[in-house]
C-alpha cells in the first residue's frame, strides 16, 4: 500500500518526510476500520475476530483510505459459543484484559483493540510505552480515562489537531471529542460495557449519543498499585486486582 502503515504515520521514525496526518484523515481512518471491522464482524457468515488490530496492521492507500490488514490471527467465529481459546495471540497494549487473561475471545476483544487505536489516533501516543524506565508505564487506556474524567480531555487530544487548518469543518473540537470518548467506551475493562463495532460506528457518526462512561477501576500507575519504599517498588495489572473489581465482571 503507497501510504505504508498507520503507526509509520502517528510515530514516524526520525524524520522520514511523513508530515502529521490531519483530523479530516484520522476522521476517515477511523472510520474506514470501524467499517472494516462491522464487515468481519457482521457481514460475514461465520464472523470473523481479527484479533490483531493495531497500527502497524492498518494499512493506507493513496488517498489514505484505511485497510484493514493481517489476517495472522484471525479467527472465525463459533455460532452461539463463546469462544475459549488457550493460546493467546495479538500485542501488548491492544489486548482485551478478558482475552489475554482468560482466553475469552468475543467480538469485543477486536472492539477493544479498535478503542486503542482510536486513542492512538486522536492522541497520537503508543498504546503502551514501558521504555520510560519508570516502574508507572504508560497506558493509552488509563491515561485517557484518568484526564478526561478530571474534565481535562483538551489534555487528550494531540496538540497538532487544535493548530487548525480545518476551519471547514464547524465543531470539529466536538467531534473530536466524540471520537475520544468513544475510543475509551470501545476499551473500557468490562465485556459488556463495550459497545458492538456497529453501534460504535453509529456514535462516530453521530447517529447514536455517546453513553456516559461507567468508571474504569483504578488505573496502572495509580499509587494503591505499588508497594514498598522506592528501591523495591512493583506493580500489579489493575486487571488482575481485585481491589475494585470483583472477580468475573470483566467477563460480563
Ligand atoms: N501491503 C502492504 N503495504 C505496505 N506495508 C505493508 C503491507 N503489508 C505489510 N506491511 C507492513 O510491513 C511490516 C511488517 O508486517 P508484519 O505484519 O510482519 O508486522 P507487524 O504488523 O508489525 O506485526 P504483526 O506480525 O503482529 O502483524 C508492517 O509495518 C506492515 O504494516
Ligand atoms: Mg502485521
Amino acid at each position: 500500500m503507497p501510504n505504508g502503515n498507520l503507526d509509520n504515520h502517528l510515530f514516524p521514525i526520525g524524520s522520514n518526510g511523513n508530515s502529521v496526518l490531519s483530523w479530516p484523515q484520522r476522521k476517515s481512518i477511523i472510520l474506514d476500520v470501524a467499517k472494516g471491522l462491522a464487515y468481519l464482524h457482521y457481514g460475514v457468515k461465520p464472523a470473523i475476530y481479527h484479533r490483531d488490530i493495531k497500527a502497524t496492521n492498518i494499512l493506507l492507500d493513496g488517498e489514505f483510505r484505511a485497510r484493514v490488514a493481517d489476517f495472522g490471527l484471525a479467527k472465525q467465529s463459533r455460532e452461539g459459543q463463546s469462544h475459549l481459546t488457550t493460546r493467546v495471540a495479538g500485542t501488548h497494549g491492544y489486548l482485551a484484559p478478558e482475552y489475554a487473561l482468560y482466553g475469552q475471545l468475543t467480538e469485543k476483544s477486536d472492539v477493544y483493540s479498535f478503542g486503542v487505536v482510536v486513542l492512538e489516533i486522536m492522541c497520537r501516543r503508543k498504546a503502551l510505552d514501558l521504555s520510560s524506565g519508570s516502574p508507572r508505564s504508560f497506558l493509552i487506556t488509563d491515561w485517557a480515562w484518568s484526564l478526561v474524567k478530571a474534565g481535562k480531555i483538551e489534555k487528550v487530544l494531540d496538540a497538532s489537531l487544535m493548530n487548525g487548518g480545518d476551519s471547514l469543518n464547524a465543531n470539529p473540537k466536538g467531534i473530536m471529542e466524540r471520537f475520544v470518548h468513544v475510543g475509551i467506551l470501545c476499551a473500557h475493562v468490562m465485556v459488556a460495557l463495550r459497545p458492538t463495532i456497529v453501534d460504535a460506528l453509529k456514535m462516530l457518526e453521530g447517529d447514536i449519543e455517546v453513553p456516559t462512561i461507567p468508571d474504569r477501576p483504578t488505573p496502572l500507575g495509580h499509587p494503591s498499585f505499588y508497594r514498598g519504599d522506592n528501591n523495591n517498588t512493583f506493580s500489579i495489572s489493575p486487571a488482575l486486582s481485585a481491589l475494585q473489581l470483583h472477580s468475573g465482571d470483566m467477563l460480563r
